[in-house]
């Protein structure tokens, strides 16, 4: 396809809000707009607009001061896959799911989108993916707190939610060493402990705990005790809402039944509390710090990023490259087949660097 044929681009978010969302939305409408007369088409709430013919033309005063807005001004849904939608509640509650693609197709064609470009995670990647082997050309945005998409170094959004968790963890010293306690605090990251790693390294946390390294609870207790009788008073644990002792699982708070990826971790650091009163002597507490790590203003890096991101898909585009998931590699941007990533999750290596920097300066991660 012809850079001139080219007229009309849809722009969607989908999965979880993130930091960084409206970034793109702006970079990839002023763009589109400014440099090449294109039409935008803002797409509501993910996939689900697409499903239910709901979008809007976008114009530049429509993203103007969104630079700095957290969430996305299009909204968005985690629930809203074309290829397994919940149409109906069966009698026993478990929802009915059917494949709506060719809804989406009539709306893509009614609408004349000659491309949309899908900003999410990797569940609105495989939405894409499989709306690609429909024909709809698709270019894919990465962006989660959790960093854990496949290909790219980074995602947007995750610098953001760094800062919000280390902030929650460096004012959680305050009680911890006031009342001599240990301290956990829940960080979110899903199945990855990129978050969790990067927070608990920059607040100096001393015990980490990441799903990628599951723990033995009498190491934990034994790291708590040994920084007491060394006259450390307090203990501060970092630790991921997907992590799991060594033969255990993994805590589930609930089950999102109409959603492409149901499990909802959460919960863990409440076990240990659990765990670490009954088997010290140590007064401990917990802190879910939840969606507070979505949300508040993108960093600098975070607006960055999603700006270049969105730029980037744009060129996809006008170059015909459909298909593609802008991506950075060895701090360069390029790009992806979208089904390259769709479905699959990057975890933190065993050999990774930060862990071996945080070991070397004390910190236990209960293995
Ligand atoms: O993927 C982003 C994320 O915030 C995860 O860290 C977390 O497990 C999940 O989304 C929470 O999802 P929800 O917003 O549906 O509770």
């Amino acid at each position: 396809m012809s850079k001139d044929s080219i007229r009309r681009i849809g722009v969607l978010t989908g999965g979880g809000d993130c930091p960084g969302l409206n970034a793109v939305i702006r970079a990839v409408t002023k763009t589109a707009i400014y440099q090449h007369d294109l039409e935008v088409m803002g797409i509501e709430d993910g996939f689900l607009g697409l499903i239910r013919n709901r979008m809007h033309r976008l114009e530049p005063n429509d993203v103007s001061n969104i630079l700095t807005r957290g969430g996305t001004i299009l909204g968005t849904s985690n629930r809203a896959n074309p290829a397994r939608f919940a149409v109906a509640t069966s009698p026993d509650g478990s929802p009915i799911f059917e494949d709506v693609t060719n809804r989406v197709l009539e709306h893509v064609a009614e609408r004349r989108l000659d491309a949309i470009v899908c900003i999410g995670g990797d569940g609105t990647m495989t939405g894409a993916a499989d709306l690609v082997k429909r024909g709809v050309r698709c270019v894919g945005v990465p962006k989660t707190i959790d960093n854990d998409l496949m290909h790219t170094e980074i995602t947007f959004g995750f610098q953001t939610a760094i800062n919000t968790a280390t902030d929650a963890l460096d004012r959680i010293h305050t009680t911890a060493s006031s009342h001599h306690r240990v301290m956990i605090v829940e960080v979110m990251g899903r199945n990855a402990g990129w978050l969790t790693l990067h927070s608990g390294l920059a607040s100096g946390s001393d015990v980490i705990l990441i799903p990628e390294i599951p723990y033995e609870i009498d190491s934990v207790c034994r790291h708590c005790e040994q920084r007491s009788t060394r006259g450390k008073s307090f203990t501060i644990i970092a630790v991921s809402e997907g992590a799991m002792p060594k033969g255990g699982q993994q805590v589930v708070e609930q089950i999102v039944k109409d959603s492409p990826d149901p499990i909802r971790l959460g919960g863990i650091s409440q076990v240990l509390t659990r765990q670490i009163t009954e088997r010290t002597s140590l007064e401990c507490r917990a802190t879910i710090l939840g969606h507070v790590q979505r949300g508040g203003s993108p960093v600098p890096a975070d607006r960055i990023l999603g700006t270049t991101f969105g730029h980037q898909a744009l060129q996809l585009i006008l170059d015909g490259q459909f298909n593609r998931l802008v991506v950075m590699q060895q701090s360069r941007i390029t790009s992806v087949p979208i089904e390259a990533v769709a479905g699959q999750q990057r975890l933190v290596p065993p050999d990774d660097p930060l862990i071996a920097a945080a070991r070397a300066v004390g910190t236990c991660f209960g293995d």
